[in-house]
């Protein structure tokens, strides 16, 4: 299937999840069918423990469905070897996380330059991207700071710097502003948002805040491993 014939940025197909326990099977996923549309923005929401990272980690190609399938831009991630993988995630997708996952030794300079470089773009044009993006999330002046000298919000908004510095069609998102204060989270949110419907990016984003969910295209609520419409 290529990119004329699928028209979205993400699809998945029937897709299950089960984890084998000791005394009965765990379905997190039960034939889940999903699309995101180009510039498409969906919050996922849903108890702890309904399956909400394990869908996204499904979604980014990161872990095997036990059945079904997961299309980006058209193409399975079931055809493609690890790192055939690697290389679409780096031209298609971007990641957030709870967790910042910069790279501790580098500069955010540096950690937002590195999926440009990995793309094999020369250092110093990869630095100017890097460097606008900084700028576009309101981190200029923070171009030399590694991780451990950025605040909890900087550090998230350097993560999403780095998720939109590639202009991927889509970005997974885990509780991106889990870890911050309310204000701060309210913050670094806004910056994801705009920046990304500004750029057309399409994004699922898993949150427990109601507010920042309602303010996205569509609510989807995973439970007892199924997905259907939510309102708050
Ligand atoms: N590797 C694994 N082996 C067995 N069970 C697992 C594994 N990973 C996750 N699970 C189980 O699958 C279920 C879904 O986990 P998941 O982390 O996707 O939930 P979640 O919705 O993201 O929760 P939270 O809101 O707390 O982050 C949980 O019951 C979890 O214990
Ligand atoms: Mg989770």
């Amino acid at each position: 299937m290529n990119d004329v014939l699928n028209p979205f940025v993400l699809s998945c197909r029937r897709l299950s999840k089960v984890y084998a326990g000791s005394s009965e099977d765990v379905w997190v996923l039960r034939d889940v069918s999903f699309d995101l549309g180009a510039g498409e923005s969906v919050a996922i929401v849903g108890a702890s423990g309904s399956g909400k990272s394990t869908f996204l980690h499904l979604l980014g190609g990161l872990d095997q469905p036990t059945s079904g399938d997961v299309l980006i831009a058209g193409r399975s991630w079931q055809t493609m070897s690890e790192n055939e993988r690697g290389l679409w995630r780096n031209r298609h997708m971007g990641f957030v996380y709870q967790h910042h996952h910069l790279l501790p030794e580098f500069t955010a300079l540096e950690n937002v330059a590195m999926p440009l470089l990995v793309r094999g773009l020369p250092r110093q044009e990869a630095e100017v991207e890097a460097r606008e993006w900084l700028e576009r999330v309101g981190l200029g002046h923070r171009l030399l700071h590694t991780p451990s000298a950025l605040s909890g919000g900087e550090r998230q908004r350097t993560s999403v710097a780095r998720a939109l510095v590639t202009r991927p069609a889509c970005i997974l998102a885990d509780e991106p502003t889990g870890n911050l204060d309310r204000q701060t989270a309210g913050q670094v949110f806004a910056i994801f948002r705009e920046l990304s419907v500004q750029s057309g990016v399409a994004f699922v984003l898993v949150s427990h805040d109601p507010d920042l969910a309602a303010q996205l295209d569509r609510t989807l609520r995973l439970q007892d491993g199924v997905l259907s419409s939510a309102s708050f």
